[in-house]
């Protein structure tokens, strides 16, 4: 499973690109909002730092507009990766962008009916948001499951990023079903790491080898 990571936080990706785990990075219109920047150039900071798929999100609704927009953020570098909603308009630019060569992320997507047309349209990642499914009483994790399961019936390409993602058990069962990707907030990636019998291990472990008075260098 490829980790991104979902921040448009220099620092975090900048930390999180050093621990050579990641293997992308995804924002949106909030997270630009959040980090006070400016969106162009938050984005060329990032493809700096991460070789990896950077989403990079249109602002416009109709297909005109996103394609324009699409033409000043593929340029920003190699690894741009446009993403469009999921709307008429969104898949028609995805289409036209994946011919021309662009890697495109359709996002916001609630319904294996808008994945498979997401695939259809030739999209490189499907963004399913399991969190916000999750929030309304809906089952996040049971659409990641519909989408595989219909993805592996074809000679599809497009991979399922797991977006909207709130916590561990949602990155384990989203590799435990096999989805490609999961977007993760710094705070989820960095809690993947945690065990409480690890951290206890350790300790002992220490204090055991200060008893033996030795040194490996
Ligand atoms: C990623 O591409 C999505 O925009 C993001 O995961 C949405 O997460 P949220 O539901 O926590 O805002």
């Amino acid at each position: 499973m490829k980790f991104f990571v979902d921040t448009a936080e220099i620092a975090d990706i900048k930390s999180l690109a050093a621990s050579g785990l990641l293997d992308g990075v995804t924002t949106n219109p909030s997270l630009i909002a959040k980090s006070g920047r400016q969106f162009k150039e938050v984005i060329k900071e990032i493809c700096d730092i991460v070789p990896g798929p950077v989403s990079a999100e249109v602002a416009s609704t109709d297909f005109e507009n996103m394609m324009a927009e699409a033409k000043v953020l593929r340029p920003i570098a190699k690894n741009v990766t446009i993403k469009v909603p999921l709307t008429p308009d969104g898949l028609r630019a995805c289409r036209a962008l994946t011919d021309d060569g662009a890697m495109v992320n359709v996002t916001l997507c609630f319904s294996p009916a808008q994945a498979l047309l997401a695939a259809k349209a030739g999209a490189t990642f499907v963004s399913p948001f399991v969190g916000r499914l999750d929030d309304i009483g809906y089952d996040g994790m049971k659409l990641i499951a519909d989408i595989v399961q219909i993805y592996k019936n074809y000679p599809f390409k497009t991979e399922v990023l797991v977006a909207s993602v709130r916590h561990p058990i949602h990155v384990v069962e989203a590799a435990k079903i096999g989805a490609h990707v999961a977007t993760l907030p710094p705070p989820v990636l960095r809690s993947l790491f945690n065990h409480p019998l690890t951290e206890k291990g350790l300790a002992n472990f220490v204090a055991d080898w200060k008893k033996t008075g030795q040194s490996i260098i």
